[in-house]
């Protein structure tokens, strides 16, 4: 077998269940020592509890392979900082940052409360940001050290409720766009580190989807999370050192490449509102429409 990720250091945020375990699991089949981050939250982001996250941990060591248990938040900044300072102390090194942990507190924007928008946008853009920040720093200084490009892999979480639009989770959405946004803007920023930095958008069975409908055996067997983690492992290798600032969707039978904002049809400045008005009229009529969750126009 071909190891995509061997002797590599990983985190896996959120890795205690659904997606997260999957990527975990994974990446250690894929040769990496695992650092395996979780709370152990409840999906609405309560409450906390360490064990799940050491079954898993102890499930990647009885395979033969190497893992650790981190229990920090990931939206807090030291907390992010003490899980990396973990993974470089424990294992000599970070090469792998898997942004997954997530939570859901879903409510139309009329009744949304201050605390449902905090707390989502908490554990998943700040989450995000976190750790990424304390892995990119670390990276700077090994590359500033090395007076060279340094190997270093970020795989943010997307989501199709974020750059497609889901009804219901203004404040789940606005982070899952904005860590496309982050992605794409780090990806900038990190290239000439030698550090790549991509995003997945899933789409699997798990307890943060299993409440929406009713799903057929066949549906949840495709929807199971292993068909998203080979992406995340691809992602994470040396062979995709040139894929960077993407967000590729992965699960329910595909993988597919998101096209980001482009700049559409134009028109010259005008400063005139009442004669500008029919010119916005003419282009909003000529450009392709907003998608759907499943990434196809509307009709
Ligand atoms: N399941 C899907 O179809 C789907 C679709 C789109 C996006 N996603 C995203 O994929 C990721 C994984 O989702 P999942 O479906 O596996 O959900 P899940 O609830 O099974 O797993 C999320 C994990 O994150 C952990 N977590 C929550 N807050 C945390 C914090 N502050 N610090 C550390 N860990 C924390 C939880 O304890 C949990 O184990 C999430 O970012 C989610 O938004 C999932």
């Amino acid at each position: 077998m071909t190891l995509l990720c061997e002797n590599r250091v990983a985190i896996v945020t959120g890795a205690a269940r659904g997606v997260g375990r999957e990527h975990a699991l994974l990446l250690a089949k894929h040769g990496a020592k695992v650092v395996v981050n979780d709370l152990g939250a409840a999906v609405d982001g309560t409450g906390a509890d360490v064990s799940l996250a050491q079954q898993v941990a102890d499930e990647i060591i009885a395979a033969g392979g190497e893992a650790i248990v981190n229990g920090d938040d990931v939206g807090s900044f030291d907390g992010a900082k003490n899980m990396v300072d973990q993974a470089i102390n424990t294992f000599g090194q970070l090469d792998i940052l898997v942004n997954n942990a997530g939570i859901l507190r879903d409510r139309m924007l009329v009744n949304m409360t201050e605390e449902e928008w905090d707390s989502v946008i908490h554990v998943h853009l700040k989450g995000t940001f976190a750790p990424t920040r304390h892995a990119a720093a670390y990276w700077r200084a090994k590359s500033k050290e090395s007076d060279g490009p340094v190997y270093g892999r970020v795989i943010n979480t997307s989501s199709t409720s974020g750059i497609y639009g889901n009804v219901g989770q203004t404040n789940y959405g606005a982070a899952k766009a904005a860590i496309a946004a982050f992605t794409v803007i780090a990806a900038r920023e990190l290239g000439r580190l030698g550090v790549t930095v991509n995003a997945i958008s899933p789409s699997a069975y798990t307890r943060m989807t299993d409440y929406l409908r009713e799903y057929t055996e066949e549906e949840i067997e495709a929807r199971d999370p292993r068909w998203v983690s080979p992406t995340v492992v691809y992602l994470a290798s040396e062979e995709a050192g040139d894929i960077t600032g993407r967000v590729i969707q992965a699960g329910a039978g595909m993988v597919a490449v998101c096209e980001g904002w482009r700049r559409g049809a134009e028109v010259e400045a005008m400063d005139d509102p009442v004669a500008l008005g029919p010119k916005i009229r003419e282009m909003v009529a000529k450009v392709r429409k907003n998608v759907g969750m499943d990434g196809f126009e509307l009709d």
